[in-house]
C-alpha cells in the first residue's frame, strides 16, 4: 500500500484553511499539498502548496503524479449566494471540476476522493423533520442543483469504476480565518469581518 499523500483543491476557503491543518496533524505537513486558485496565504504558507485551477484537467493529473497523491479532497467551488450570480459557471465549475476530479481518481487509481455536498441539494418540499436520507430533492438554487447531480456523479463512478468517493451534506460551516466566499450563512462571518 502506497503511503497516503493528500491533494486538498480549494485549500484556501473557510473549510479548506481548517481542514489542511487538521490533515496536517493526520498525516504530517510534507505529505498534504494544499492547493487554490488564488496564492498561498496565511499559514497555509507553512506546507506544500500549488497555486492551481482546478479546471486546469492536465495540470491536475500532473500535480497527482508528481506529489504521488492517494487522496484527493475537493473543495474547490462557486457557492450558493455567488452562484446565483452567474448560475452558468456555478454549473460548470462545479460539475466539471468534479468529473476532473473523479477521472483522475478512476484512472490514476486514487485510494479515495473527499467531496463536501449540501443541505443546498434540498428543497422547499424536502420533509423538515426527521429529514432522511433518501427523500424529495428538489433544490432551487443552481449550487443546490450542482450538489445534487454531483452526490448521483460519485455514485455513479463509485457503482460503475469502484472509485471510494465519500461525501457529507454539510449544513451552514463557518471559519474566522478566511473571507467569506458566498454562501449564505457568510453573514455570520461578514459581520465581524465589516464591524472590526
Ligand atoms: N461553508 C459551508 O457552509 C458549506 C456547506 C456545505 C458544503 N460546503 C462545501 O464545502 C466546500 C468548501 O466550502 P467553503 O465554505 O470552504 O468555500 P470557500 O468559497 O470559502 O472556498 C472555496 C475555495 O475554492 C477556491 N477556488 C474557487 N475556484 C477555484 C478553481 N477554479 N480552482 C481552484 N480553487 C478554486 C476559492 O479560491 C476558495 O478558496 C464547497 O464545495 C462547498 O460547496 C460548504
Amino acid at each position: 500500500m502506497k503511503k497516503t499523500k493528500v491533494l486538498l483543491i480549494g485549500a484556501g476557503g473557510q473549510l479548506g484553511s481548517e481542514l489542511t491543518q487538521g490533515l496536517w496533524k493526520i498525516y504530517g505537513q510534507e505529505n498534504v499539498v494544499a492547493s487554490d486558485i488564488k496564492d498561498a496565504q496565511g499559514i497555509l504558507k507553512e506546507g506544500p502548496y500549488e497555486k492551481f485551477d482546478v479546471m486546469q484537467r492536465d495540470r491536475l493529473f500532473e500535480l497527482i503524479r508528481k506529489y504521488e497523491i492517494t487522496q484527493i479532497y475537493h473543495l474547490a467551488a462557486l457557492l450558493s449566494a455567488t452562484g446565483e450570480k452567474d448560475p452558468r459557471w456555478a454549473w460548470k465549475l462545479n460539475m466539471e471540476s468534479l468529473l476532473f476530479v473523479l477521472e483522475a481518481a478512476h484512472e490514476l487509481k486514487l485510494h479515495k476522493v473527499y467531496w463536501p455536498s449540501s443541505i443546498a441539494a434540498f428543497g422547499p418540499t424536502t420533509p423538515k423533520q426527521n429529514t432522511p436520507q433518501d427523500t424529495i430533492m428538489d433544490p432551487t438554487t443552481v449550487y443546490g442543483i450542482t450538489k445534487l447531480a454531483g452526490e448521483r456523479w460519485c455514485e455513479y463512478y463509485f457503482r460503475r469504476y469502484g472509485v471510494d468517493v465519500r461525501s457529507l451534506r454539510y449544513p451552514g460551516l463557518i471559519g474566522y480565518k478566511t473571507p467569506p466566499g458566498g454562501g449564505t450563512t457568510d453573514y455570520a462571518v461578514d459581520i465581524y469581518f465589516k464591524a472590526i
